[in-house]
């Protein structure tokens, strides 16, 4: 049996509380609401590819904990394969604390604990299912290593692979470039990643042209509101911006995971269709995320969606 989306990747509890701004250092505020959610940006991206319909498996690690236990009955809530989710005793499940503010935007910090012992080991005996997959997507909330193998042990099996390099890092290893079939990004990890300022779209095209120089397949970089711009190695000239509907923003948080989740379905399902398009439909799953509050909760299953876009 193989498997159309896999994702070798993050595991946190959402730890989110809603407040009229984000606090400032040593103030205390108050804030309106408070809930408990399944995050993680692999997760995320693995959620939102099974809600569409995809036939999933996740490669993580949690703690032998409560939150532990919790996530992976999500997971089997969604049919999500979890014979390649591991469960240590040495370190506790990951969390993030998130504030969101009322304009939906967010500041998260994560304390990825289980997730950082995620490594060869496990890589290695999820190898034959990673190897028949049609996608595997990574992210970097588990160690970069782990990542860079994976990506590789599908680029070896000729599988398709997304790299999300969030949170990004300054120094990322060349190799991850070389290892993405297609470089999936926002504004601020493309800045990052560049050293130069992404504002919007012209700006975004220029990033994205020194991204794909660097040896991905292809490049998105996410523009929030403004869609998406999309960069083809074998057409480089020809940068296509792909906008998106507005919509009324309640929370962002996960909306990128979204994205990139239903980008995986589609590579899987419609292996043929034109990178923009499936962006072009990615934008519109992640579009429906921000109307709701949370990340996984937010996220739209296939009956939810108009037919055309499947
Ligand atoms: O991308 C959103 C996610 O980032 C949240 O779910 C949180 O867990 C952090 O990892
Ligand atoms: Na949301």
């Amino acid at each position: 049996e193989a498997f159309d989306v896999m994702v070798v990747g993050s595991c946190m509890t959402d730890l989110v509380s809603q407040a009229p701004r984000l606090p400032k250092a040593g103030e205390t505020i108050h804030g309106h609401k408070f809930f408990i959610g399944f995050g993680g940006k692999g997760a995320n991206q693995c959620i939102q590819a099974a809600r569409l319909g995809a036939k999933t498996a996740m490669v993580c690690k949690v703690g032998k904990d409560f939150f532990g236990d919790n996530y992976i009955q999500n997971f089997k809530d969604h049919g999500v394969h979890t014979d390649f989710v591991g469960q240590t005793s040495d370190a506790a499940t990951g969390a993030a604390s998130i504030i969101v503010n009322n304009a939906g935007e967010n500041a998260i910090v994560i304390v990825a604990g289980a997730n950082m012992l995620l490594g060869s080991e496990e890589l290695q005996k999820a190898l034959p299912a990673i190897s028949h997959a049609k996608v595997l997507v990574c992210q970097l909330e588990v160690s970069p290593q782990t990542s860079l193998q994976a990506l590789r042990m599908a680029q070896e099996n000729k599988v398709k692979t997304i790299f999300n390099p969030a949170p990004a890092i300054p120094d990322l290893d060349k190799d991850f470039y070389r290892a993405s079939d297609v470089f999936c990004c926002n504004e601020s990890e493309a800045e990052l990643l560049t050293g130069s300022s992404v504002t919007g779209v012209e700006e975004a095209h220029e990033a994205g042209q020194e991204l794909l120089k660097r040896g991905c397949g292809s490049v998105i970089i996410t523009l929030g509101p403004q869609g998406c711009v999309v960069l083809k190695a074998q057409e480089p000239a020809s940068t296509k911006h792909v906008q998106t509907a507005a919509v009324t923003t309640v929370d962002t948080t996960g909306a990128g995971d979204s994205f990139i989740g239903a980008l995986a379905f589609y590579m899987a399902h419609y292996p043929t269709m034109p990178l923009e398009e499936m962006a072009r439909r990615a934008n519109q799953v992640a579009g429906v995320s921000v109307q709701a509050v949370g990340t996984q909760t937010s996220y739209p299953f296939k009956k939810d969606l108009p037919a055309e876009m499947f």
